[in-house]
């Protein structure tokens, strides 16, 4: 029986049957487990990274904590803000400009007068927190501020020093 069991094996061994077995070597097993493992975790190590240092624009201004809940909203809904608040300060100067509208009712049918920075800068009082937390991390430079006043409040009172 075992002689036969024997003979049996030396045939396989002899067509190769064992042979895929002899392929198999354990140094290079392991290193193409680590480096299948790094190239699948790569995009996910890769974006926690990143996600820790996306910008986070604070929303904890005097002027947003005195709104109720329900009234602490922006003019259009968050995400379109996030997206098209460039367009809606293109669109609110050229109204104010060119068709000498001011006022604007936004999405809660709530009226807000079209100004840079007597309307987002209240709410937004915090430019460097928020407007410029997004713009800095995306290299972004918006060329208003040399005729519009970024912080409002600060220059006011800059300008009332400079009066006494
Ligand atoms: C009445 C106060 C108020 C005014 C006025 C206001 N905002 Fe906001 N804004 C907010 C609040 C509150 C949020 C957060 C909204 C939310 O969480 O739903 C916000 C959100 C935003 C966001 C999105 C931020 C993010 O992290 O997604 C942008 C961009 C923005 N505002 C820009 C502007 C601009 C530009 C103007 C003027 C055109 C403006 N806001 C006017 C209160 C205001
Ligand atoms: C959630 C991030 C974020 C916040 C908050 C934010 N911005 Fe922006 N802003 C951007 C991005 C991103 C762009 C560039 C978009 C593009 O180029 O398509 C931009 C572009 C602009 C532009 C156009 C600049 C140009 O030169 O074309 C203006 C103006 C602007 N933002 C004003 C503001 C003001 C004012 C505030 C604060 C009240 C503000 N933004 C808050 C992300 C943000
Ligand atoms: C060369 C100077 C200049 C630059 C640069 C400029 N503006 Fe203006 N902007 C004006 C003047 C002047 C008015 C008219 C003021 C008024 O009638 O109340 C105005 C009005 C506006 C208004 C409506 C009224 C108000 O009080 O806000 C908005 C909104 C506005 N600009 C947005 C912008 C944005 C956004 C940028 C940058 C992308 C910008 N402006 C760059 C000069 C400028």
């Amino acid at each position: 029986m075992a002689d036969e069991g024997n003979k049996v094996v030396d045939a396989l061994r002899e067509t190769g049957f064992f042979k895929p077995k002899k392929m198999y070597d354990g140094g290079k097993v392991i290193v193409g487990i680590i480096i299948l493992f790094a190239l699948v975790a790569f995009p996910f190590l890769y974006n926690v990274g990143k996600a820790a240092k996306a910008p986070e624009p604070e929303i904890d201004t005097p002027a947003i904590k005195k709104l109720s809940k329900a009234e602490r909203v922006c003019v259009e809904p968050r995400p379109y803000m996030k997206v098209n608040h460039m367009k809606l300060l293109t669109d609110w100067r050229d109204q104010v400009v060119r068709q000498a509208k001011r006022d604007y009712v936004g999405f809660t049918k709530k009226t807000y007068t079209m100004s840079l920075q007597n309307t987002c800068l209240e709410c937004h009082s915090n430019y460097d927190n928020f407007c410029n937390r997004c713009h800095t991390y995306s290299g972004i430079t918006p060329h208003c501020w040399t005729c519009h006043v970024n912080k409002p409040k600060e220059w006011a009172a800059g300008k009332l020093k400079e009066e006494k």
